[in-house]
């Protein structure tokens, strides 16, 4: 670590228990700590990486028209009130791509973008029925993306998995077909999760299609408690039997399940420009993930769709570091947990702890 970076983390130390300032720190230092930070994420859609820039350039590359005139345009209208305001931009963007290239150049620039901000490893989504629905076969979607993660391992040590994520605005029979489809690349595919309109379409639709997923060995996680309400999570550790929860934000309303959650270790992937953008929380000083870290449950910190919601891992960490005061201690256990809950097999995650706690030795 640099000399700036463990100036910084002496100076994050400076915060008390509570948060409040005990010393001066400049942003600076901040962000000399954060940039060395080893991060890894674990909630993360590669259909939401795509920079209006590269919306325009593929728009282009196939000869189609959206509505947008330039990148700016297009970044104008990345203005949310509600989840399913940026659903629809979202997949009206992911009619740009087509092609096993596409797939490609899309992923391998998150990865590019990832490993520039110290991230390690990555756990990514990918929405199948965005594109079969469209035409375009599996084979064409996971291959493009398979092979920027192949890269991003050889070139950069950039660990990843990949977890195939089902819309829960569709019905279970549709889930079902895209299992199908997923079986053969099996070996390609860490788990399963569900996303998409979370109101309306509890976890319980889809917990037929989830234990097939499970008897072929996949692992499960869930979008819920993102807009829709705490018992949304009980189902989906009852009924789907996740292995962690996406998002989340609505396990502060029940206490109980908090208690059920901090027993379990199970990790919260939360996002916390993604709540800003889409109104889940009004101001980012409201956020639950300080106060669910302090009461011992295993929060991580992820970015979900930066491309739209204004920020990478980096742009995350720092934002929710500013807002509620994060100390030093709290940002290296947001990425001890993110390990822990981590699906890398026991030798990688060994590796990353050793690797934080490098990190951590050169300031304490
Ligand atoms: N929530 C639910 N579904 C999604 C999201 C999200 O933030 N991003 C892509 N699909
Ligand atoms: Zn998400």
């Amino acid at each position: 670590m640099s000399i700036a970076a463990a100036a910084a983390l002496r100076a994050l130390s400076c915060y008390d228990d509570r948060g409040s300032l005990k010393g001066a720190l400049t942003l600076t230092d901040i962000a000399a700590f954060i940039e060395g930070l080893p991060k890894v994420e674990l909630h993360l859609h590669i259909e939401g990486t795509l920079e209006p820039e590269m919306l325009l350039a593929l728009e282009a590359r196939h000869g189609m028209s959206l509505p947008y005139a330039s990148v700016e345009a297009a970044r104008a209208a990345y203005r949310f009130t509600q989840l399913q305001d940026f659903l629809d931009l979202y997949y009206q963007g992911t009619s740009v791509l087509r092609t096993e290239q596409d797939f490609y150049d899309l992923a391998w620039a998150y990865l590019s973008r990832a490993h520039a901000q110290n991230v390690i490893h990555t756990e990514i989504f990918f929405d199948p029925q965005a594109h079969t629905a469209r035409g375009v076969p599996f084979a064409t979607v996971i291959a493009g993306i398979r092979r920027a993660l192949d890269e991003a391992a050889a070139r950069h040590g950039l660990t990843s998995r990949l977890i195939l994520c089902f819309l829960r605005h569709l019905d279970e029979t549709d889930a079902q077909r895209t299992l199908d489809m997923a079986l053969p690349y099996r070996s390609w595919i860490a788990g399963v999760g569900l996303d998409s309109s979370e109101a309306g379409h509890p976890p319980s639709k889809f917990a037929r299609v989830f234990a097939r997923a499970r008897s072929h060995g996949l692992r499960a996680v869930a979008h819920v408690g993102e807009e829709g309400p705490a018992p949304y999570i009980w189902e989906a550790l009852d009924l789907l039997k996740v292995e962690r929860i996406d998002h989340g934000n609505r396990a502060i309303d029940d206490p109980s399940l908090v208690d059920r959650l901090h027993g379990a270790r199970m990790p919260l992937t939360m996002c916390p420009l993604s709540n800003l953008k889409l109104c889940v929380i009004k101001d980012l000083r409201d956020h639950p993930l300080r106060r669910l870290l302090q009461q011992g449950l295993a929060v991580t910190v992820n970015s979900d769709d930066p491309a739209y919601f204004g920020g990478y891992m980096t742009e995350n960490f720092t934002a929710v570091q500013s807002a509620l005061g994060l100390t030093a201690a709290e940002l290296i256990q947001l990425t001890r947990n993110a390990i822990d809950g981590s699906f890398a097999g026991e030798s990688e995650r060994a590796a990353m702890t050793a690797r934080l706690a490098a990190f951590a030795r050169t300031i304490y």
